[in-house]
């Protein structure tokens, strides 16, 4: 399958920048044919406008755990499918570490799979647990609240790599890439996030077993993502 490229824009972008930003990775698809399948992912009040504007494929960044309700300041997966998102990034580090969502990611998991939006589903240590070889354990006891659902996006973000400029080795992230997939009956994607950008990505397209990335900041600027994108262009 081609490799799937996920723009997290997390909690940036006025409306007009959303919609020049999404406009051009629009226009850029539309001239260069890319093989990759491109879903961004902007924050919750700017998907319906840029969905009415750009035949592009969005994301949620977070979805609510019930499906409606007195849940003030909630965004259900109903109300994201019936938007036009096909996918939700849910379990992402930035969550669990301001949000406490650790305690209702498999609520949220069967919500997005009631409305029949793709989980993006975020592991990674911290720098504490990569120092002391303790990440495969960390990642077990993530992904253990999964099922084996089908058609599951599985994003492999070290903490101590996001927004930070380090990335972990090629072949520890092949490690973690093989393990999650060994860990599944069913078929997996295996994404790689964490400090991705256009210098550091033909580096990182070596590692074989990955299905694509999730990419935070790079995913900001129209000039750094769309080198990013050309990587995946039909010859
Ligand atoms: P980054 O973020 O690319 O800015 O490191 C990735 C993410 O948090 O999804």
């Amino acid at each position: 399958m081609s490799k799937l490229l996920v723009a997290n824009w997390k909690m940036n972008c006025n409306l007009n920048d959303a919609i020049s930003l999404a406009g051009g990775v629009n226009s850029y698809i539309e001239v260069h044919k890319i093989s990759a399948r491109i879903v961004i992912c902007p924050s919750f009040p700017h998907i319906a406008t840029l969905q009415n504007k750009f035949p592009l494929t969005y994301g949620a960044q977070n979805c609510a755990f019930a499906s409606n309700g007195a849940y003030t300041g909630e965004v259900s997966a109903e109300m994201l499918a019936d938007i036009g998102c096909r996918y939700v990034i849910i379990g992402h580090s930035e969550r669990r570490q301001f949000f406490n969502d650790e305690i209702h990611l498999k609520q949220k998991i069967e919500q997005a799979n009631k409305n029949n939006l793709k989980v993006i589903f975020c592991v990674g240590e911290s720098l504490n647990d990569y120092k002391s070889g303790k990440s495969m354990e960390v990642i077990e006891r993530q992904l253990s609240i999964l099922g084996d659902v089908s058609g599951l996006v599985v994003a492999y973000e070290p903490v101590w790599a996001i927004g930070t400029g380090l990335v972990p080795k090629n072949s520890e992230i092949e490690g973690v890439a093989s393990y999650i997939k060994s860990t599944f009956e069913k078929e997996v994607e295996v994404l790689y996030g964490g400090s991705v950008n256009s210098s550091n990505i033909e580096t990182l397209n070596k590692i074989i077993n990955l299905d694509g990335y999730l990419v935070g900041g790079a995913s900001l600027s129209l000039e750094h993502f769309i080198k990013i994108a050309g990587l995946y262009q039909f010859p």
